[in-house]
């Protein structure tokens, strides 16, 4: 990030106080509190997290020790007691609100569907039953690829309930994708649909499965278990494949959970690094569990009469910690969503938010912009009261949109808590708290209570304030990513790495700074990997797929900021033969296009296509992505280009078509 960057987003002085109406019924309110609680933190670091546990998790097998770091940096939280996951966010509730609305689906076409906790309960515990019917057991990874949906959540949870470890792909992500999840996890069974409905479209699932397994590497898939959704004709493998609603028939409602230790694997969740091949992110039981009920109490501010709302899919971490685990250990009632914010048009979100009376409603950056652009008035068409909270997550929000929020949908009177946490985190990490922190638009203020965060140099000291650096961890914490799936050493080196002068922190991969009244500011990754629509995809993902095309010799991808997805990929591209150009060069450029998408799945196409004879190199040969940055971005060179092998390329790569 440059200097200039950074002087601009420190200058942002607006404040906004929460209201008194708020502090007053907030679960942590006004900033004394908070500071209460972080003193707390930093007085007795592992009584504080002891102290949460025992309140939020109910244990089957109380814990003695609370942090292990015999075996740093691969953590352990409370790892010699045993719990449920599943028990902890279904059973706990069947005395108290048996007959409360767990779940209110609304489909792509409007359907809407609601189911109690008991309902629910029973639900999961049948998938449960016809899960352990099929041989399924504690510690096999199970993948799902399934639409949003009733049956997404309970298929998640019934993994949970016998101690199977699930790994959900995003229904977008391609056969080749998802044959590179399955193979990596070496998964015993896909839970999948016959398709999805996305904006009115059928979408298949199940013939991409077939496509994923034909590929080879997926010998470990013993069964697939099919859910009915669009009812299109598919093919179903005699002895391997079963439709959900077989396999559950005569099933008992009830199943006991198996009780898992602590550090037991809840899920794996395949995120994109700075290399080629996607980090099946390992995350625990209960530290997971623990951080995901915290954080709908503080930082969502639960209450037992709130709806809550989670925009995300269940294909990624967000869809995770704030649909199929927070909320429901929690005991909310939440909104589940299958459709688009587009369709049937730009009034969904607010026709939903008024329909179902929702309090707390979050989402992405992404999202809010491309909504402003469609229909900046629609809101004020919709009765909007009931909303108390607005949150965002995935990416930096710019103050413009931030405020647009703020006035429009929240009416002036919701705080907005900007998240900023990852799939490695498990749940939000450096957040506001809405009944206390007083909000700078853009700004992902403070960390929460417990979490600490620094900003840092590359010898690991803390930067002033008004200064740029590293954001990094400096303690290990519960949520956190315990290991990368079968590659510990992948794990260590990703996020422990021998930088900081021989101190152990974890490394974000995000650059930040601190203005002066010590608010936090993140600027963005400083690794390889970009932000579109808060997805995150490694340059190098992508470049592999670009360069396995028999087309292309070589492949550069780089981000240029774009005003709705905050980030676009751009790819630079040589080709084996002769430089193509007009309608040729149109033409390559979207078979190429469409060939990323088919090879990582569309959020990866990239928007722009540009090529040439070479890639700008030094004399050694690495490529210069600064510079093709600055070309994406339609800047002036002002770098020194003398130590470039080849500088009249530049020239060519300043072309678009
Ligand atoms: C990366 C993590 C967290 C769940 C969804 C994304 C960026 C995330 C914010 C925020 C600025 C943010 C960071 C982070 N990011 N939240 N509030 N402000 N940037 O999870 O796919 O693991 O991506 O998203 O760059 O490292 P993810």
């Amino acid at each position: 990030m440059s200097s200039a960057e950074i002087e601009s987003v420190l200058h942002e002085n607006r404040v906004f106080e929460p209201s008194s109406d708020f502090v007053k019924q907030a679960n942590i309110s006004g900033m004394p509190a908070y500071q209460v609680l972080c003193d707390e933190a930093e007085r007795d670091y592992e009584g504080f997290w002891a102290r949460h546990a025992r309140d939020n998790l109910l244990w089957q097998k109380p814990f003695s020790r609370v942090l292990d770091e015999s075996d740093a940096p691969f953590f352990k939280w409370f790892d010699d007691g045993e719990l449920n996951a599943s028990y902890n966010c279904l059973d706990r509730h069947l005395n108290a609100q048996p007959n409360k609305i767990a779940i209110i689906f609304e489909a792509d076409d409007g359907t809407v569907t609601k189911v109690s906790y008991k309902q629910l309960f029973h639900k999961v515990c049948q998938f449960a039953n016809g899960l352990k019917s099929l041989g399924i057991k504690p510690g096999d990874r199970v993948v799902i690829y399934m639409p949003m949906s009733i049956e997404a959540v309970a298929a998640m949870q019934a993994c949970a309930r016998i101690g199977a470890t699930h790994s959900v792909v995003f229904g977008g992500f391609s056969a080749k994708s998802l044959q590179d999840r399955i193979s990596d996890a070496g998964a015993v069974a896909v839970l999948t649909a016959d398709g999805q409905m996305r904006g009115g479209k059928e979408i298949p699932l199940k013939p991409t499965v077939d496509e994923a397994i034909a590929m080879g590497g997926c010998g470990s898939v013993k069964n697939m278990v099919v859910y009915k959704r669009t009812g299109s004709d598919i093919s179903m493998q005699e002895g391997r494949d079963v439709w959900l609603s077989d396999l559950v028939q005569n099933q008992p409602d009830v199943c006991e959970p198996t009780w898992v230790k602590a550090e037991h694997p809840l899920f794996i969740l395949y995120t994109s690094g700075s290399t080629g091949k996607p980090k099946g992110v390992q995350h625990s039981t209960a530290g997971y569990l623990l951080h995901a009920i915290l954080t709908m109490k503080w930082t969502f501010d639960y209450k037992g009469s709130d709806v809550f709302w989670c925009t995300a899919d269940v294909g990624w971490v967000t869809g995770h910690t704030y649909i199929a685990y927070g909320p429901l250990a929690v005991g909310a009632s939440q909104v589940v969503f299958e459709g688009v914010p587009t369709f049937p048009d730009a009034n969904r979100f607010w026709k939903m938010i008024e329909d179902h009376s929702v309090t707390v409603f979050y989402t992405a950056p992404t999202a809010i912009r491309s909504l402003i652009k469609l229909g900046a008035e629609l809101p004020k068409q919709h009765d909007l009261s009931s909303l108390r909270l607005l949150g965002t997550v995935g990416e930096p929000i710019n103050p413009e949109a931030w405020i647009w929020y703020y006035q429009e949908v929240g009416g002036g009177r919701c705080p907005i808590v900007d998240t900023w946490w990852q799939t490695e985190t498990g749940g939000h990490l450096l957040t506001p708290l809405p009944g206390a922190t007083p909000l700078k638009p853009g700004s992902c203020t403070f960390p929460l209570p417990g979490i600490m965060a620094d900003i840092v140099d590359e010898t690991g000291e803390s930067v002033p304030k008004g200064h740029g650096g590293i954001l990094v961890l400096k303690k290990p914490w519960p949520s956190m990513i315990r290991t990368i799936w079968g590659d510990p050493e992948r794990f260590k080196k990703s996020y422990y790495p021998d930088d900081f002068r021989g101190k152990q922190y974890y490394l974000a991969g995000d650059g930040a700074s601190r203005d002066e009244d010590g608010y936090i500011w993140i600027m963005g990754r400083i690794d390889d990997v970009l932000n579109v629509s808060g997805h995150r995809l490694g340059t190098m993902e992508i470049e592999s797929a670009l360069v396995a095309h028999d087309l292309v010799a070589e492949a550069a991808i780089v981000g240029k900021p774009h005003d709705v997805k905050g980030e676009a990929v751009i790819a630079f591209v040589v080709l084996k033969g002769a430089r193509p150009s007009g309608e040729e060069a149109k033409k390559i450029a979207k078979t190429l296009r469409d060939w990323v998408g088919q090879d990582i799945g569309a959020i990866a196409k990239p928007e722009e296509i540009r090529f040439g004879d070479n890639l700008p190199k030094t004399r050694s040969g690495k490529i210069m992505r600064r510079l093709l940055r600055a070309i994406a971005k339609g800047e002036e060179i002002t770098q020194d280009v003398s130590t470039l092998e080849n500088p009249q390329i530049l020239e060519q790569l300043k072309e678009t078509i």
